[in-house]
């Protein structure tokens, strides 16, 4: 298997879209009357989920002229919510093609699908045009991508001279190599973190300029926190439904990752040059 095919592999599951409508019945939601706030416990991939992305969105400065991209758009949670908050459209590309096909599904059923659009496809070879948005975003994705100059290359090559480009990823902490399983590589083989310093000469040589750099240990560790706490009593819905049956054994891994400084949740806010 190639890189690529054990990474999108990593997220595949049987019947995903049958089993996050599954879970969305469990949790007692209206199928056929689905709000952005109902599918947000299973669409928002990334720690911290829905206040994340408002977060990164304010930042970014995003409003409703802009055609936006998403890398690594995942089950397509951020790029609804952000659609659906400062009315921009957004375009979301991602390599694992269930991921793909479920994020065009739910927002058929909240009504976006005019806003947002996904494509399965690299990050690291992007079917887009040079220069052709405003802005970007990426949350919790290049932590599967080896090759980073590459992906901050072929994202500067895709924006306009002067476009922010917000990043929000997990990067490698003082604390040691993280324990597996992670949400997002359940062996070494799949996972390459960065230290801040390292991203930060990534960036520039790919042409940013970084605006700010914002650390979110201590939120991220009470969430992960709070996840812990919640297993006894775990509703239906929640990002065990696209991780499966080693759910638990990550969010014990990643308290203990955060706790020891082994990975560092950052968010960093660029400007192409
Ligand atoms: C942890 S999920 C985050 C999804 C989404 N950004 C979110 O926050 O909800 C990581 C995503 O990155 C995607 N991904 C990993 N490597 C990629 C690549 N080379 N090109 C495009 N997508 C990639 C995976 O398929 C997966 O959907």
């Amino acid at each position: 298997m190639t890189l690529d095919q054990q990474v999108a592999a990593h997220y595949t599951r049987d019947d995903l879209e049958a089993a996050v409508l599954g879970a969305l019945q469990a949790a007692g939601k209206d199928l056929d009357r689905l709000t952005l706030d109902d599918l947000a416990p299973i669409d928002e991939f990334h720690v911290r989920g829905r206040e994340a992305t408002m977060e990164l969105g304010e930042r970014l400065g995003l409003s409703s002229e802009l055609h936006v991209l998403d890398v690594g758009s995942g089950v397509g949670g951020p790029s609804r919510r952000l659609a659906d908050t400062f009315g921009c459209r957004i375009t979301g590309i991602d390599l694992t093609p269930d991921f793909c096909r479920v994020a065009t599904m739910l927002a058929a059923r909240v009504g976006l699908d005019g806003k947002v659009a996904y494509r399965h496809g690299n990050a690291l070879a992007m079917p887009f045009e040079d220069e052709g948005f405003y802005a970007a975003y990426t949350q919790h994705v290049a932590m599967n991508i080896e090759d980073k100059a590459g992906l901050y290359a072929e994202v500067a090559r895709v924006l306009k001279r002067g476009a922010s480009f917000g990043i929000y990823d997990l990067l490698q902490g003082e604390g040691g190599e993280p324990a597996f399983p992670v949400p997002w590589a359940r062996t070494p083989a799949t996972s390459f973190l960065v230290s801040a310093e390292q991203m930060r000469l990534l960036l520039e040589d790919a042409g940013f300029e970084i605006v700010s750099t914002r650390d979110t240990t201590e939120e991220g560790t009470a969430w992960f926190l709070g996840m812990q706490r919640a297993a006894a009593k775990r509703s239906p819905l929640g990002a065990q439904v696209l991780l499966g049956s080693d759910f638990e054994a990550m969010v014990r891994n990643q308290v203990c990752n955060l706790l020891e400084k082994r990975i560092a949740p950052k968010e960093l806010i660029c400007r192409k040059r």
